[in-house]
């Protein structure tokens, strides 16, 4: 990456501290309509049924934004989030480059999570597909459109290892591994990133929740997070550092505390870790409102100890709380803030502006380039593929699926034709009417089919069909941000529509639609096939539609445990043993009222082929282990299979998880063909901290497991 540091000094050299605490300063436009309240307790008022929906709806018919032009021009806004059309982004960028003192650029920062406008499956769909070169190419799609519309910054890709189904913002990551966590999140720098930053479609990454937002105690979103240091360095840190090492230029600290400090006054996190450790000099941006909220933390008595707090922690960027703007020039006069710190902060904004190319061409899109990006055919056929190897094939007794291309079928559940729902959570950018639902790709397809959303003529309908597909789940508000739930089960109208059709005696599909694992022990016992669809964005109906009539073979993989109860929650498969493992006697680690084992573990998915493994070895070569096994397509139709390789340190100076993932491979086999797969697992790969926070190497006996999915059974060991 080019050095300019030499440009940033002297910049900040001409620079006064308002100006430099306007760089610190993001914000989003303001609404500002026929009602005398703020947005936010607009919403609060239609949530708790202080006016109607309608209500809503008519006052924001009202409403206009306030971008806060004369704040701009007077310096005093770095950076804007939310806005995602090239005209306004281009309007304000020339304000700030033509109207104020030093024509400093804007830096547009936005929530692209999975796709701007051509939506793509949800991040924990996506990590289903096991497959780093997807992840990076669907991040390329997402910067190309974002950047039309204006995006210099996502706020992403999200790496929170999350092993509690009842956080709701598990559909934002890549499940509960770190491993997967960080490839995932390496492919998603890459791939907004590009290959060089300053060019037009390149967006800086801003990996978040910096650090462990998914070990919120409970899984209630924005609680406490309480670790060993042995935890959060080896189950959490690892995903973010990935994302450093791939380059990302920007970080997001997360709402919560670590041990009792906040991440976003957190210096030891944010200056000893990622600064020292590290070596990262890209942007550091809170999250929304979080440095004010410090206050409710109960770590800073006002805004302006916050502010304080924050700065000298190590936060560049304050995302709306304003506490910065309002703060900062006094806390620096007074020398409670040395400038120094200041002008470190400023000069971390400047240098993203600088790597962006924004000095030399602040305006990188028009409305031209937007109306060509957007929803692109090539897009969409990325989305489709996408789509389709994220989906899991649960289970597929009696081989109903996949269905003859003839076959009537009966569908059932408002989910199989909302176009609205297709997308899950965190789609801001998206448009209803680009998605296709189940019902259209029937329609668009030919397929013979009758379609019933609440179950009005079932019997009829299933009279004269030869399968039924039932569309439940969630709706997409049910997952992602300030959604946690208290019970992952399927709510009981869809439980009710699933035993209905099952009473049919007809043979019934299950789609399932969810942003987070569900709670399913009934629906695994009696229906004959369930396929986990999640949220697949613009092309859900037609990648269902291949995988249900077998045009491809599905190949997705769980990268979430699907506990049989949610008072199993947190269950995950890299738990440690305890020294009463759960079993079949009573004084095991169990519950009286669920079993010891999850519906489906991690790693799990089915094919319309089956696999088989043999021929494992494993042997330790200079500072690796080398792993390799015969891998046989045993059935009657080519396919892929996801092979992952676990690893257990039998006895340790700490004890240690049961199995953990240490490599994994899409291998592609032609019915009967066999292939090897190999495995290289560093040595430093397989070391963990010990008591008083040493590395320490795994020695002695390391049992290997390879297979489809974390109960894989082959093993072989070796001493090392
Ligand atoms: C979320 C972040 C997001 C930010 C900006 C926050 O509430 O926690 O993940 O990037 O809002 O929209």
């Amino acid at each position: 990456m080019k050095n300019y540091e030499k440009q940033i000094q002297a910049l900040l050299s001409k620079m006064t501290p308002e100006e430099k605490i306007g760089q610190l300063q993001q914000c989003g436009p303001s609404l500002v309509g026929a009602f005398d309240v703020s947005f936010d307790e607009l919403l609060n008022m239609m949530f708790d049924g202080r006016i109607t929906k309608e209500e809503f709806d008519r006052l924001m018919g009202t409403a206009e934004q306030d971008f806060h032009e004369d704040d701009l021009r007077a310096g005093k806004i770095g950076s804007y989030n939310g806005i995602g059309d090239s005209a306004t982004a281009n309007r304000l960028q020339k304000i700030a480059v033509e109207e104020t003192r030093l024509g400093i650029p804007l830096l547009f920062g936005y929530d692209v999570i999975h796709g701007f406008r051509t939506v793509t499956p949800i991040p924990l769909a996506e990590s289903c597909a096991w497959e780093p070169a997807l992840w990076e190419k669907t991040g390329r799609v997402a910067a190309k459109e974002a950047t039309a519309a204006g995006v210099h910054l996502t706020f992403a890709p999200m790496v929170d290892v999350a092993k509690d189904a009842r956080w709701g913002r598990v559909s934002e990551g890549a499940g509960e591994d770190v491993l997967l966590n960080g490839d995932y999140g390496a492919a998603k720098v890459k791939g907004f990133q590009g290959d060089d930053l300053a060019k037009e479609d390149a967006m800086a990454a801003c990996l978040k929740h910096f650090a462990a937002y998914g070990a919120g105690e409970a899984g209630r979103d924005y609680n406490r997070v309480d670790l060993s240091m042995q935890r959060l360095w080896e189950e959490y840190m690892p995903s973010y550092k990935a994302c450093i090492d791939a380059g990302a230029r920007a970080i997001m600290p997360a709402f919560n505390d670590i041990n009792g400090v906040p991440c976003t006054v957190n210096s030891w996190l944010l200056r000893d870790i990622l600064r020292e450790k590290w070596g990262f000099n890209g942007l550091v941006i809170s999250d929304s409102n979080a440095i004010a909220e410090c206050v409710s933390h109960g770590i800073a008595k006002d805004k302006r100890d916050a502010a304080k707090q924050a700065l000298l922690a190590g936060m560049d960027m304050d995302m709306s709380s304003n506490s910065y703007v309002e703060c900062l020039k006094e806390l620096v006069e007074s020398g409670e803030v040395p400038e120094h710190v200041l002008d470190g902060a400023a000069a971390d904004v400047l240098r993203v502006k600088f790597e962006l190319g924004l000095f030399d061409n602040p305006y990188q899109t028009n409305e031209e380039r937007e109306s060509l990006c957007l929803l692109t055919e090539e897009a969409r056929s990325i989305a489709r593929e996408a789509a389709v190897k994220s989906m899991v094939l649960l289970k597929n007794e009696n081989q109903i699926l996949p269905l003859k291309s003839d076959a009537r079928i009966g569908i059932f559940g408002s989910l199989a034709a909302d176009k609205g729902q297709m997308t899950g959570a965190w789609a801001i950018g998206a448009r209803p009417e680009d998605c296709v639902s189940i019902v259209e790709a029937c329609e668009a397809r030919g397929v013979s089919y009758q379609y019933s959303e609440d179950g009005k003529d079932m019997l009829k309908i299933a009279a004269s069909s030869d399968v039924l597909v039932a569309a439940v789940g969630e709706m997409k508000e049910e997952s992602g941000e300030a959604a946690s739930r208290a019970d992952i089960t399927l709510s009981r109208e869809h439980l009710a529509l699933v035993r209905d059709l099952l009473a049919t005696g007809k043979p019934v599909v299950v789609v399932l639609f969810n942003g987070r694992p569900l709670a399913i022990p009934e629906l695994a016992k009696h229906a004959p096939a369930i396929l986990e669809a999640w949220h697949l964005g613009v092309e859900a109906g037609p990648a269902i539609l291949e995988v249900l009539f077998g045009d491809v073979n599905p190949s997705g993989k769980l990268t979430t445990t699907f506990p049989a109860a949610t008072g199993q929650c947190p269950m995950y498969y890299a738990h440690i043993n305890t020294g009463r493992p759960g079993g079949k006697s009573k004084f095991t680690s169990k519950y009286l009222d669920a079993p010891v084992e999850p519906v489906y573990p991690f790693g799990y998915g089915l094919s319309y082929t089956t696999f088989a493994y043999g021929d494992l070895k494993a042997e330790k070569k200079e500072d690796a282990v080398r792993v390799s096994v015969s891998v046989s397509n045993t059935g009657e139709r080519d396919g892929e299979e996801i092979v992952q390789c676990y690893v257990q340190d039998v006895a340790a100076k700490r004890v240690r998880p049961v199995r953990q993932l240490k490599g994994y491979e899409k291998v592609f086999l032609k019915a009967g063909e066999t292939k090897e797969a190999v495995f290289t697992i560093p040595l430093e790969e397989l070391s963990y901290y010990d008591w008083d926070m040493n590395k320490v190497d795994c020695e002695g006996i390391l049992r290997i497991y390879v297979g489809g999915d974390s109960r894989a059974e082959l093993m072989e060991e070796i001493t090392l």
